[in-house]
């Protein structure tokens, strides 16, 4: 189907979602499709965005008299935001892993050399390794500069003054220029009688060099840059220290890219886990547009969590999972029908059983997804209590995951404090009366203590 074609192209053409009482009878129904579209089925037709572009379309159809309303096109769509999120998140990351491979390969070639991924460092041990090698007086690196082609001075050694880091040489021009753009080393073994193209005149003056080489830096056929070397007095190179020279400019290149590499790859992961917290908020936000009474209970319990877990002590690098197991903690109860979620009274027994298997849930749901695997413990656990009376596993004390005993204490103060479908909001007084009283039965008693000693002492906002 082709966009702007029947009822699916048309919302793909437009990016807007579209609402058809009876699928057979719409007349933006392609004729083709009559035929095999039954009769009596309505729905919606969603699109599916990835930043600001469409990539599909969804349909939910159901049978008449059922018509699917606007606020329920709302969900909808911030389902397909999710599912759009998450499309992206997963090109991202094999973009990542491809790049992951190539930087292991170079990886290996140059550890010889660099040993780091600075570019900094790895240019300075070039340009020493250099002018020691080539016997030389100094060495230096001009890198080019894509946007404007210019070659500009980043790294010297072996220099009296600072004119050579005003080097900026245009590429094409100057001898440095000429190497670059000619893909070839240049040799002169004496500058001053014999060089005219060579333009930084200041430099032979301050530096009083006389021989002179350069090198280009290339890599996969792209030129990064030049490595110069200059010597003080003439100096005619053999075959040998040729080919010494080009062989560092080899090791030089494959450096630097080495370097230009890794610097994307740390973009890259950042701006994956950009996009991975994007996806768990645009769940989190889903879930919470089901049930009106929690709202902000996510974002509160969230913050409280990560705050106590700070104080315990947790590593920044566990606060990431806890941070993404908080946010989804009751992402199951999207397996629990509206009914029973947002029943007004008290749970039948049959009820109670379904609500009970939100946590199952959430690790049905979740568990396939690997870095999401770390932030289990919250979703799966945060009803097991301290006395093993929880649920789904009846998990005990120390076998309850620490994460998952802090979120306890957080999630059912936020929720005594809050109104519910099925009770109103307690009073401060009252809850935090209870969360004592539940010290050793439902809570682990050192958490429950800390817990009321930073809401005593005003560290953390009380509901
Ligand atoms: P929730 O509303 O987010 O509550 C989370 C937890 O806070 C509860 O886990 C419970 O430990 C504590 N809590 C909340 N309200 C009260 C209360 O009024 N009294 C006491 N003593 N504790 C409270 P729990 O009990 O495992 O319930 C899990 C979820 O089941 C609740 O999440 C809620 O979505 C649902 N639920 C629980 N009771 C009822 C009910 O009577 N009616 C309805 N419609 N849903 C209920
Ligand atoms: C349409 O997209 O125009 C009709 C719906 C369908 O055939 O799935
Ligand atoms: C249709 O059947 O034409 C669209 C809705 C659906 O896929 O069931
Ligand atoms: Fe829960
Ligand atoms: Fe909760």
């Amino acid at each position: 189907m082709l966009p702007g074609e029947g009822i699916a192209g048309s919302v793909f053409a437009s990016g807007r979602a579209y609402i058809s009482r009876e699928f057979a009878r719409d007349e933006r129904l392609r004729l083709s499709d009559r035929e095999h579209v039954p009769a009596g089925w309505g729905g919606a037709c969603i699109p599916v965005q990835a930043m600001d572009e469409v990539v599909g379309v969804f349909f939910v159809s159901c049978p008449l008299p059922r018509e699917i309303q606007p606020d329920e096109v709302k969900l909808l769509e911030s389902l397909a935001r999710v599912a759009g999120i998450t499309l992206q998140r997963m090109e991202l990351h094999e973009a990542t892993e491809r790049r992951a491979r190539q930087l292991e390969a170079l990886h290996e070639v140059d550890l010889a050399i660099s040993g780091t991924l600075k570019l900094d460092i790895i240019l300075d041990t070039l340009c020493r390794q250099a002018t020691a090698e080539l016997e030389v007086d100094a060495a230096g690196v001009l890198l080019l500069d894509p946007s404007d082609l210019t070659l500009r001075h980043t790294a010297g050694y072996g220099f009296r003054t600072q004119t050579y880091q005003r080097s900026r040489v245009r590429l094409g021009e100057g001898l440095a220029g000429l190497a670059a753009v000619e893909r070839k080393a240049l040799h002169y073994p004496d500058l001053r009688s014999a060089a005219p193209e060579f333009n930084r005149k200041e430099l032979l003056q301050d530096e009083e060099f006389s021989a002179y080489a350069v090198a280009p830096l290339i890599i996969k056929g792209n030129i990064k840059g030049v490595l110069e070397i200059f010597k003080r007095t003439p100096f005619h190179p053999n075959h040998e220290w040729r080919g010494f020279l080009e062989k560092l400019a080899v090791q030089g290149a494959i450096g630097i890219e080495n370097a230009q590499l890794f610097e994307d790859l740390q973009l890259s992961n950042l701006k994956l886990s950009l996009a991975y917290n994007a996806t768990i908020e645009g769940w989190a936000h889903a879930l919470e547009l089901r049930d009106k009474e929690t709202e902000g209970h996510t974002r509160r319990v969230t913050d409280l969590t990560l705050h106590l877990a700070r104080a315990i002590g947790m590593t920044e690098e566990m606060l990431v999972h806890v941070r993404r197991g908080a946010l989804l903690h009751d992402i199951g109860k999207m397996g629990v029908p509206d009914e029973i979620l947002l029943k007004p009274g008290k749970l039948t027994e049959e009820e109670w059983g379904i609500m009970r298997q939100h946590p199952q849930y959430a690790y049905d749901l979740l568990s396939p997804i690997a870095y999401l695997h770390p932030a289990l413990d919250i979703p799966y656990c945060h009803h097991e209590k301290w006395d093993g009376s929880g649920y789904p596993r009846g998990l005990k004390s120390e076998e309850i995951p620490l994460s998952a005993r802090i979120f306890a204490v957080v999630d059912v103060w936020d929720a005594l404090t809050s109104d519910r479908p099925y009770r109103k909001a307690w009073s401060k007084e009252k809850a935090l009366e209870y969360l004592q009283e539940q010290s050793g039965k439902h809570f682990d008693p050192k958490i429950v203590g800390l817990f009321l000693n930073m809401i005593n002492e005003g560290t953390i906002g009380a509901g």
